[in-house]
């Protein structure tokens, strides 16, 4: 396969790297703003899981060039260390881990945030249920997160897979946002369960007072919280009252490259191969090259 392999199969791939995105994920976050107009009345931004950081480009280009915020604030959370961007404080932090909330807050001076994103994903193991059940627990951490840090009428978009369960996630979203819908932009692969739920208008719940804590499982922590049966994280099945079909739009222009299709790179002029715009920080083969090169490939783990 040649270097442009990708390039044809996937031309949102070429696309981020002519255009400079650190990953194609950019044209996710675009084409659901084209749909949802995420971007108008927001200073105070978190992308969390954010490496390598193609989203927070578009956060920066957003809100520091074209609307030209001088007081805006993004800040971007990953495991992984992130090489920076103009405007934007990265940590490298959980965001399962309680205390990345305060970390976060610090950054925006005790203020809460208008805006808060997840394209969070877990190491995939090929298994389904362990990796849509990890997947399930990063949303629900993301979710937790946003509770304590969001602005009454804050928006919310995150990355899911609509698997079994999905529907629970909708209820108890539909409690705690005025609108939630489920968005596909054309840049996601139709062949993946991939999906963003985009919930507009936070409405805290009276009375509740979301607290992050050590060793206070995701069901503790919305006790109390009056979402419906959904409070209960048991409850798988939800009663037929209580279930939520949420709407589903696919977003981004008919017109726009098809993210399952092969192109031509010559018909489309594209002929010479370019190269990722960022290189990985910490990549998993890095600690195996530096074995190798130490001749110590095969005698250890890696
Ligand atoms: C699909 S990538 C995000 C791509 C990013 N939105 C972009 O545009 O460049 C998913 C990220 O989730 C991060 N992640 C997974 N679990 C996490 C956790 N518990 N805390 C923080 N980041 C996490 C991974 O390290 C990975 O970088």
């Amino acid at each position: 396969m040649g270097k442009s392999s990708k390039d044809k199969r996937d031309l949102y791939y070429r696309k981020a790297k002519e255009q400079g995105w650190r990953a194609r994920s950019a044209f996710k976050l675009l084409q659901l703003n084209e749909r949802f107009d995420l971007f108008s009345d927001i200073e105070r931004v978190v992308d969390l899981c954010a490496a390598p950081g193609s989203w927070s480009q578009v956060l920066s280009r957003e809100l520091f060039q074209k609307q030209d915020k001088k007081n805006a604030k993004i800040v971007s959370v990953d495991l992984q260390p992130m090489v920076p961007i103009e405007g934007v404080t990265t940590i490298q932090a959980d965001i399962t881990h309680p205390k990345t909330l305060q970390e976060i807050l610090n950054v925006f001076g005790g203020e809460p945030a208008d805006f808060v994103c997840s394209d969070g994903a877990p190491d995939v193991t090929g298994l389904h249920d362990l990796d849509e059940y990890i997947q399930a627990q990063l949303i629900l951490a993301a979710l937790q997160l946003t509770t304590c840090i969001l602005k009454p009428g804050g928006k919310f978009v995150a990355k899911v897979f609509r698997g079994r369960d999905i529907d629970l996630l909708y209820a108890q979203l539909s409690y705690l946002f005025e609108q939630v819908i489920c968005a596909k932009p054309r840049s996601s692969r139709g062949t993946s369960l991939e999906a963003f739920i985009v919930c507009l208008g936070y409405k805290p719940r009276a009375g509740w007072q979301p607290k992050l804590e050590l060793n206070k499982s995701t069901e503790e922590f919305f006790r109390g919280s009056g979402i419906g049966k959904a409070e209960n994280m048991q409850y798988l099945e939800l009663p037929e009252d209580e279930r939520l079909i949420a709407k589903f739009i696919a977003c981004g222009d008919i017109n726009d490259v098809d993210s399952d299709a092969t192109y031509t790179l010559d018909t489309l002029d594209k002929i010479q191969s370019l190269n990722p715009v960022q290189l990985p920080t910490a990549p998993p083969y890095k600690r195996a090259l530096e074995l190798k090169r130490l001749g110590q490939a095969n005698s250890k783990r890696v």
